[in-house]
């Protein structure tokens, strides 16, 4: 793993700060470089305006924001994710009867795995990858089953300015098949006969923000292209180490009734599936995102 030292202070210097005083929640970071709980909000009651803004707010400073003690039936979470954008249904993943919008996420003594175990975007793989991803927990384990998050903006600013001339305009196959094909066979999914495949950028501009952020995850990023695959093999594996860097990561504990909702477009993440026997529960809402550029 990089060490980023370099001397003259942290190489990666943050820089960002709010300008913007909240007026209906309150914010508490866990890092100053991503991730932060929400307070004084109730998902399960109408919202106004301006608390939609803050939660917008919120989720653009932070990458992932996070909620507790939150009770919302299944079509509240739905109708909580559709004010963000459309549903995205995700191509192979069980979901709720008669609910395609909201993806299962459940792992127990029998299960073959769990979900999210290695450093991901959401199904990057997808042409319009998810802009965001909305994940409510309802069953915990005693211990563990923490998901780690990391921040895209955080390891593109951190890389030297060599290496991000060498990425600029570069890009790379993002590839669901060898992921997906028979992944939920154990909840009784048949395969489809395609999985979605795209080509990306390496370094994409967040559609919101204007900030860079590297785009190229460990789960479904096979090569870049346009360079020989030996190449390409050096670099992805350098930037594959560089991004899981736990400087630009928080780590959040799960509680029953926690809500995370994070930016796939500037973040990836990875849930620890260190808790077996024991039965880790829950819907993940997920909202369709963009064209990545
Ligand atoms: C996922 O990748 O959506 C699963 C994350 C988690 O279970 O914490």
């Amino acid at each position: 793993m990089s060490t980023l030292r370099g001397g003259g202070g942290p190489r990666y210097k943050t820089g960002q700060t709010s300008d913007r005083p909240y007026e209906t929640i309150a914010v508490d970071k866990l890092t100053p470089i991503i991730g932060a709980e929400l307070s004084g909000i109730d998902l399960s009651q109408p919202l106004s305006n301006r608390q939609f803004e803050e939660i917008h707010q919120a989720l653009a400073e932070n990458l992932v924001i996070f909620f507790r003690e939150q009770h919302l039936a299944d079509e509240q979470h739905l109708a909580f994710g559709r004010h963000f954008g459309e549903l995205h249904i995700h191509p192979a993943a069980p979901h709720a009867p008669g609910h395609p919008g909201l993806m299962i996420i459940h792992a127990d003594k029998d299960s073959p795995r769990a979900n999210g175990e290695g450093w991901h975007s959401d199904v990057s793989c997808d042409p319009e990858p998810p802009m965001g991803s909305i994940l409510y927990i309802r069953t915990c384990p005693p211990h563990g089953g923490d998901t780690l998050f990391a921040s895209m903006y955080a390891a593109y600013e951190a890389l030297s300015d060599r290496m991000k001339q060498y990425l600029d305009g570069l890009t790379a196959i993002h590839d669901g098949e060898d992921v997906y094909r028979g992944l939920y066979a154990n909840f009784g999914v048949a395969d489809k006969p395609d999985y979605p495949r795209a080509e990306h950028p390496v370094v994409r501009t967040h559609p919101v923000t204007g900030r860079k952020a590297l785009y190229v995850n460990r789960g479904f990023t096979r090569r870049i292209t346009g360079v020989p695959r030996d190449e390409s093999e050096g670099i992805l594996r350098y930037l594959f180490e560089h991004m899981e860097n736990p400087l630009f990561q928080c780590r959040f504990r799960w509680r029953e009734n926690s809500i995370a909702f994070w930016d796939n477009r500037c973040t990836q993440h990875r849930a620890m599936w260190d808790y077996w026997p024991h039965i880790r529960s829950g819907h993940r809402v997920t909202i369709k995102g963009e064209k990545p550029v």
